[in-house]
């Protein structure tokens, strides 16, 4: 049994083409592929320390929920970590408003735990170790421009690819009713248009790398919001229905058409919430976030930029 202990960190991420749908539940293997970008403002540092009496899992300093243990037991389980640990992440988000923190937050985990063990593994082991925590967390281990398809993701990019701005508008406090996991089997199986959406998924993925590799805003720009539209068409068909918006959800969408309609090439993507990501260049993201940050109902707003991949940051 190990006695290590090591911290590491990870950065959120926010999807261009979503992951929403798998097809293995208990490997959490998704239906189609997902493209999305690290997010530099929003990073979570864990430690975990190995040789403890119990498991222990602490949230922004709180006991965290029995399933969210179970879920960083079964990560720990699929490293071979069998002696128990103590887990104490923390969020460095400027905001209180239950922003998407599973990403950054088993990354981070998976990143520490194989650090904290003695463990030499790659990127790619350690993205897929990450993924049976949370999908999305899959992407946050490589960091930067990543795509995720099967066990693992990759980067495919590095963040100085395209220096774009991501303008994060929250558009409400506290956490949403249903979680992403629910709702996506939610989706997949009773929503009518869910086949419809794996398929735009799979049209969506080759089209938005040419666009990326092109850094095309205007064509990737398009391309993300018609797939976050289409994520929420398939969970509002779902039964009973999802719907994941706020009123100021919809001004943010209203306000970037408006831009856009005055020349300011800015883009909305919205995640399972009723969070809006502005996709948007760096001498205009200012202008965005004015503009997002007068709308009622948003509280508050965050220029990003692109980040790279989980690291381990202290061994001690
Ligand atoms: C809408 O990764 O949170 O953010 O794999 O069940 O833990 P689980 O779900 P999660 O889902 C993320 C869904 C999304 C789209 C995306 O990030 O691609």
């Amino acid at each position: 049994m190990t006695n290590g202990r090591a911290t590491a960190t990870a950065h959120a991420n926010i999807a261009l083409v979503k992951y929403w749908g798998k097809r293995d539940e208990r490997l959490l293997l998704p239906e189609a592929g997902s493209l999305s970008v690290a997010l530099d403002k929003l990073l979570t540092t864990t430690t975990v320390e190995l040789g403890v009496a119990r498991d222990e899992l602490l949230l922004d300093g709180k006991p965290a929920r029995a399933t969210e243990l179970a879920k960083a037991r079964a990560l720990l389980d699929a490293a071979g970590i069998g002696g128990k640990a103590r887990i104490e992440s923390r969020n460095d988000f400027p905001t209180a408003a239950g922003l998407a923190s599973s990403a950054s937050g088993f990354a981070a985990l998976a990143v520490a735990a194989c650090a904290a063990a003695g463990q030499q593994r790659s990127v790619q082991e350690l993205s897929a170790l990450a993924r049976l925590g949370s999908g999305s967390a899959t992407r946050s281990v490589p960091g930067g421009w990543a795509v995720w398809q099967d066990e693992a993701a990759e980067q495919v990019h590095p963040p100085e690819h395209w220096p774009l701005s991501l303008v994060v508008a929250v558009c409400a406090a506290g956490q949403k009713d249903v979680g992403s996991r629910d709702g996506m089997r939610s989706s997949r199986e009773s929503s009518p248009f869910h086949s419809a959406w794996i398929q735009q998924c799979r049209r969506d993925l080759p089209r938005a790398l040419e666009l990326l590799a092109a850094r095309d805003l205007e064509g990737l720009g398009a391309l993300a919001e018609r797939n976050a539209l289409r994520m929420h068409a398939d969970a509002l068909a779902a039964e009973p229905p999802l719907l994941y918006w706020e009123p100021a959800t919809i001004a943010c969408l209203r306000t970037l058409a408006a831009l856009r309609a005055q020349g300011v090439s800015a883009w909305p993507t919205i995640d399972a919430g009723p969070h809006v990501v502005a996709l948007c260049r760096p001498e205009q993201a200012s202008a965005v976030a004015d503009a997002l940050g007068a709308i009622a109902g948003v509280r508050e707003t965050m220029i990003c930029a692109p980040a790279g991949g989980a690291r381990v940051v202290d061994t001690r």
